[in-house]
């Protein structure tokens, strides 16, 4: 499966400089952050590890993110991986794991590229254990630079509910300027929340 990704992946190189390759059936990219701490490519042999870290923080994600309650065991996160990988292959962003230590710590992704405007929309997670260290706005510096100096985006933008304090802190640890609040925008487990919308350009380019 690897090697049909790579071959789909147009020029896996040159779209992903900072990044450096491993072998065949190992991972596909990794972006040190610092310490013991990487980013990896979401792959499916990882979807076990990444379904023990979901499900151990069930009750605290799902107050966030709608997709946690339709996770009922690893099948459910490969489907997700595979679905991120194909994604990857069509240019249109990636989701890597947040590791740390040689151990799942989280995720983060982008959403489809919207390349008729040159736009992303980031989303993000961390077990209970790692949070607090920066480990995520460390993630997002990574993922940004990807995609104003890999994909020549124009535009990053972060949504977080009102009533994610510790979401909305990283959007504006990051420098980006906030637009703006979508009043109930989005149903979570415990009712409708408005979104508040944060963006940051790149000021590289017009
Ligand atoms: C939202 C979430 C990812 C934030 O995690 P987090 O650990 O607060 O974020 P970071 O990894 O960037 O860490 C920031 C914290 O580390 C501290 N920190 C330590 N070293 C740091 C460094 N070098 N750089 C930045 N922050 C640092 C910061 O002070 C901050 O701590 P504080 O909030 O106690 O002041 C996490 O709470 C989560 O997974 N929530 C559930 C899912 C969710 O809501 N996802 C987002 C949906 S929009």
């Amino acid at each position: 499966m690897m090697i049909g990704l790579r071959a789909l992946h147009r020029e896996p190189g040159e779209d992903l400089k900072a990044i450096r390759y491993h072998a065949e059936y190992s991972t596909m990219f990794t972006y040190a952050l610092g310490g013991s701490a990487e980013l990896r490519l979401l792959e499916p042999h990882q979807a076990e590890e990444f379904y023990a870290l979901v499900d151990a923080n069930r009750a605290r994600l799902r107050a966030f993110l709608p997709w946690v309650d339709g996770t009922r065991g690893p099948e459910d996160v490969r489907a997700f991986i595979g679905k991120a990988l194909e994604q990857y292959a069509g240019r249109l962003g990636f989701h890597a794991g947040i590791w740390t230590g040689g151990r799942a710590a989280g995720c983060i992704g982008m959403h489809p590229i919207d390349w008729n405007n040159r736009g992303v929309s980031l989303g993000y997670w961390i077990g209970e254990e790692h949070q607090g260290k920066g480990l995520v706005t460390a993630a997002c510096r990574a993922v940004i630079r990807e995609c104003f100096e890999t994909y020549g985006l124009h535009r990053v933008e972060i949504r977080c509910s009102s009533m994610n304090t510790r979401s909305c802190a990283i959007p504006g640890r990051l420098g980006f300027h906030r637009e703006g609040t979508m009043r109930h925008a989005q149903k979570l487990a415990s009712g409708w929340t408005d979104i508040e919308v944060f963006s940051l350009l790149n000021r590289a380019e017009s």
